[in-house]
């Protein structure tokens, strides 16, 4: 902790830079770049600025177009969309800022997203529909079940009873033809080039859904799952053996025979946060391994240079600027993750908190880019704005900074807590105040 005097002196640079943000959400924005972990004000406040410059990104809710609401436009494919309301959803449970709730209950519960039978599979997006589409946004839905957010629409389902849907839609196409299981990325024979390919972005998605309902409900069907889509994943080469990296997938019709080596943080991620709530709900120390493992092999995306140390890149794209939107997204769900896994195993807090001081600083610092000067970029090792500006850049320096405030925020919810009946009253738990203490 700080002294007193460099507090205060910290806090008048904060209120010397309020007001020269016009158009932010909230009063009381602050500049990324003069982000401090001491200051929880001063993490609020920078989340608020990232978000809102996020936000500027989405329409759906202005267009006259209902499909809109909810999806992006080009370059960001629909389950990007969804990610974004996962991030939105961490920010309110973190911050307590109630500003964007609106949107992302009209977004989640909009026809066109959760589809006609309430599982994330509309119609309308068939077109760019994957398995690991349908972990992002339900992934979304059970945060919102963790967390007893409203639902105020009698006409749709719990929370809850949304990620039971979606689990039992992938459950459904668990396919053991080839390779003894697994889920292909694709669900549509018309988009051709994933029908074969069993991938670890879906495999570990369905993962993670199954732990999550498992420790929700304490249904053991749901603990099933999450070991068979573990044992299969470990099995077929996806998860590293020795280096606990996760690779990116494996071709069903040679059998999975072979493992494409490439490797993306966010699949490290979505296994580290199912095997720590596995370890979680279950008390068995192989988990807390799993997990403490997986957490190690994920050190080789930080510090990517010796000017670097524990800075998070996105080592198969950045350093050769070949990130496409959604690859700019990814860090995203790494930091969730692994901030997420802090409250299932304590254990993994301090390497936890030794990576995201770094990556969140650093974070920070790009966050000087775009015409207003407060747009992040997306190469956090090169010690200011980069050049690149996007949606990808505020939700990774987002997911990184707000997970600072985690340890104040209640941890998911299991069992008979869980509001399954639709809570009609909106009233945000605990308000918002632009305070400085
Ligand atoms: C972040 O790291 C710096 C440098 O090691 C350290 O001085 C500071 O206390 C850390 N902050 C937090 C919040 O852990
Ligand atoms: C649309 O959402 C933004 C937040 O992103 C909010 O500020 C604005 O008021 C919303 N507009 C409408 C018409 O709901
Ligand atoms: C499993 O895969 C085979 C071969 O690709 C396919 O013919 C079959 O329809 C699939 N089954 C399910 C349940 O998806
Ligand atoms: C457990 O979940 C499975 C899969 O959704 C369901 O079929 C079963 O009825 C549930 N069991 C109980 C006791 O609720
Ligand atoms: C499980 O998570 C809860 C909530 O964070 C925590 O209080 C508890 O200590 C954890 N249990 C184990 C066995 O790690
Ligand atoms: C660190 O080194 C890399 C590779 O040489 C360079 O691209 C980057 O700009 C450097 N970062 C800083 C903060 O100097």
């Amino acid at each position: 902790m700080k002294g007193f005097l460099d507090v205060v002196m910290k806090l008048e640079k904060i209120i010397t830079v309020v007001g020269s943000l016009g158009g932010a959400a909230v009063d009381g924005v602050l500049a990324p770049k003069y982000l401090d972990l001491d200051i929880p004000y001063s993490i609020r406040n920078v989340a608020a600025t990232i978000v809102h410059d996020a936000m500027t990104y989405y329409n759906g809710n202005t267009s006259s177009n209902p499909l809109a609401v909810g999806d992006l436009q080009d370059p960001y494919y629909w389950w990007v969309a969804g990610a974004l309301w996962g991030t939105l959803l961490d920010y309110y449970h973190y911050t307590k800022d109630p500003s964007y709730n609106d949107v992302v209950i009209e977004a989640l519960l909009s026809p066109y997203n959760l589809g006609p039978n309430h599982d994330f599979m509309p119609p309308e997006h068939a077109s760019e529909e994957g398995n690991d589409d349908l972990y992002f946004w339900g992934s979304a839905a059970l945060s919102a079940a963790e967390r007893n957010f409203p639902q105020p629409d009698a006409t749709k389902p719990s929370w809850l009873a949304i990620g039971a849907n979606v689990f039992n839609s992938l459950q459904s196409r668990w396919n053991t033809t080839h390779c003894g299981g697994g889920l292909t990325w694709q669900i549509y024979p018309d988009n051709p080039n994933g029908m074969n390919y069993k991938n670890s972005i879906t495999n570990g998605g369905f993962f993670q859904i199954a732990a999550r309902m498992a420790r929700a409900t304490g249904n053991d069907t749901y603990r099933a799952w999450a070991d068979r889509a573990w044992d299969w994943s470990w099995d077929v080469g996806l998860v590293d053996h020795d280096a606990w990296h996760v690779y990116d997938g494996t071709d069903s019709a040679n059998d999975c025979a072979e493992v494409n080596r490439a490797s993306y943080t966010y699949t490290s991620g979505v296994y580290l946060y199912g095997a720590a709530v596995m370890a979680n709900h279950t008390g068995d120390p192989r988990w807390v391994d799993r997990a403490t493992n997986l957490l190690a092999g994920a050190a080789w995306f930080f510090g990517p240079y010796g000017n670097a140390t524990d800075i998070l890149y996105e080592g198969a794209c950045e350093p050769a600027d070949r990130c496409n939107a959604d690859m700019e997204t990814h860090k995203a769900y790494l930091a969730r993750n692994m901030w997420q896994a802090t409250w299932m195993v304590p254990s993994l807090r301090p390497t936890v908190e030794r990576y995201m001081n770094a990556s969140a600083m650093a974070a920070a610092a790009t966050c000087t880019g775009g015409a207003d000067g407060h747009r992040c970029g997306m190469k956090w090792y090169v010690g200011g704005h980069d050049g690149n500006v996007g949606l990808g850049p505020q939700m990774t320096a987002l997911e990184a900074i707000q997970g600072w405030l985690i340890e104040d925020a209640a941890p998911p919810l299991r069992g008979d807590a869980i509001q399954t009946v639709r809570d009609v009253e909106w009233t945000p738990v605990d308000p918002y105040r632009h305070d400085t203490s």
